[in-house]
């Protein structure tokens, strides 16, 4: 990922998700927050050709080499657009993948069961009230663990299988203000193919993103 930046397409119909999330949602989530943080990013970057050629990652491991008038910019919208890529194709129509062997073990290995790996999630995406992420992240043996991130930061330099979205504009149209049920209703969206092709991908010594 690098400049000029352009958004990604949407994985599923933007119905897809229903009625775990509606269109409205889907929709508005996308096309314009996405996208808004795809526009403003690009327009930090514009002045600076030798920033342009470097890698959105490397960009944001390193915000002490970034101009200090982009830099609050460049970590807002480029946290975002780095996460954003990651959380929609985390995300699929309700029950329709499953999880594969390796990954299967590793859940098994490091939370007991994938209902202890669930209840885990869901309780860390509701510990915290600020907007923001939780991750489900990998080291590089394949031991797992969760994190919650405010804000647009990132998990780098951690490889992330998974994200959730906890900002309110990633439910307030389906759900309102009601955060827990958002939670609730996202655990089954997981596309836990993606993940799957994530972790397997740790073991290559490939990060597994921004290229899942
Ligand atoms: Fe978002």
């Amino acid at each position: 990922m690098t400049f000029p930046y352009t958004l990604p397409r949407l994985p599923y119909p933007t119905a897809a998700l229903e009625p775990n999330l509606n269109r409205a949602t889907i929709m508005t989530h996308h096309d314009k927050i996405f996208a808004g943080h795809v526009d403003a990013l690009n327009r930090a970057l514009q002045p600076y050709p030798i920033l342009q050629q470097q890698p959105l990652t490397q960009l944001l491991l390193h915000p002490d080499r970034l101009p200090i008038p982009i830099r609050e910019d460049v970590l807002e919208h480029g946290g975002a657009v780095y996460n954003h890529t990651l959380y929609f194709p985390s995300l699929a129509p309700a029950r329709s993948t499953r999880p594969g062997t390796a990954l299967t073990g590793a859940i098994d290995r490091c939370f007991g069961s994938m209902e202890d790996f669930l209840r885990a999630l869901g309780r860390l995406s509701l510990s915290d009230q600020r907007e923001g992420y939780t991750w489900l992240l990998s080291d590089r043996c394949g031991r797992l663990r969760l994190l919650f991130t405010p804000g647009q930061a990132t998990a780098l330099p951690l490889s992330p299988l998974f994200c959730l979205d906890l900002y309110r504009h990633a439910y307030a149209l389906t759900y309102g203000d009601d955060r827990k049920a958002y939670v609730e209703a996202a655990l089954p969206l997981i596309n836990w193919d993606a993940l799957s092709r994530r972790y397997r991908a740790v073991f290559t010594g490939q990060p597994p993103f921004p290229n899942p």
